[in-house]
């Protein structure tokens, strides 16, 4: 994935080291993205020595025991702790992951991590959403179904079924959307390819009866069509989903209907 550019004046500088307690014989450091909207200025690289004979083994572990044990201050999301939430997400070595599914071993060196790219910061580790979740509601993720429900459910085949596999299981950490250069640039109006495998969820679901509207919707110029096949998406889903494919699916199906 391309590095993460940020324009000179706001370059992380480097900030604090913490060091690892006395007798510490397995060492790592941990060198995070600080910036506070508080303090404001450029944003700072903390230094954290973690004595990983107290730690767990992943990346959200150490990032949690630096919480609790050294520096209260530090700001992230996190909640399942088991990569079923998507909150985690981050740059973790160079790349667009979660924390909690990351392996320390895996990472030879400083372990380095910044939010995710190109996205405004709230503090710290923590990206602004807001705009990516009003994208996500724009494309209606619920069951649009204008005709009269059966009594018990609307019955699927189990080849119907099989049709959502690897769109179902998306938890919208959108480490795929903000590692797509397309994204990066025209994020304003690009839906980007985690709310697009999202939108191919609900067409591709045979109780859903609105695929012809929601096509509709994404025939625009920048909605759908920024798309250009760079797969920097599927490379980096942490769930190993393939946003790139439905995206195709997607526009095979434009070309069908016309
Ligand atoms: S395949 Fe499309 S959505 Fe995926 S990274 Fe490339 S441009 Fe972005
Ligand atoms: S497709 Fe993968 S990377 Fe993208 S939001 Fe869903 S789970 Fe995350
Ligand atoms: S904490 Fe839920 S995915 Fe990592």
């Amino acid at each position: 994935m391309a590095e993460l550019t940020l324009p000179a004046s706001m370059k992380p500088v480097s900030g604090k080291t913490f060091k690892a307690p006395a007798g510490a014989k397995r060492i790592k450091t941990f060198k995070v993205y600080r910036w506070d909207p508080d303090v404001g200025g450029n944003p700072k690289i903390d230094s954290y020595e973690v004595d990983l004979d107290a730690c767990g083994p992943m990346v959200l572990d150490a990032i949690i025991k630096i919480k609790n044990e050294i520096d209260p201050t530090l700001t992230f999301r996190r909640s399942c702790r088991e990569g079923v939430c998507g909150s985690c997400a981050m740059n973790i070595d160079g790349t667009n992951t979660l924390a909690c599914t990351k392996d320390i071993g895996e990472i030879s060196g400083d372990v380095k991590i910044y939010p995710l790219p190109h996205m405004p910061v709230v503090k710290d580790l923590v990206p602004d959403l807001n705009h990516i979740f009003a994208q996500y509601a724009s494309i209606e993720p619920w069951m649009k179904a204008k005709s009269q429900p059966p009594s018990r459910e609307r019955p699927q085949s189990p080849e119907e079924r099989a049709k959502l596999d690897g769109l179902w299981e998306c938890i919208l950490c959108f480490c795929c959307s903000t590692s797509c250069p397309s994204y990066w640039w025209n994020g304003d109006r690009y839906l980007g390819p985690a709310i697009l495998l999202q939108a191919y969820r609900w067409i591709a679901d045979t109780r859903d009866e609105s695929a012809g509207e929601r096509l509709d919707e994404l025939e625009d110029p920048f909605r759908l069509y920024r798309c250009h096949t760079i797969m920097n998406c599927t490379k980096t889903c942490p769930k190993g989903l393939n946003p790139a494919k439905a995206i195709g699916e997607i526009k095979k199906l434009m070309v069908e209907r016309r």
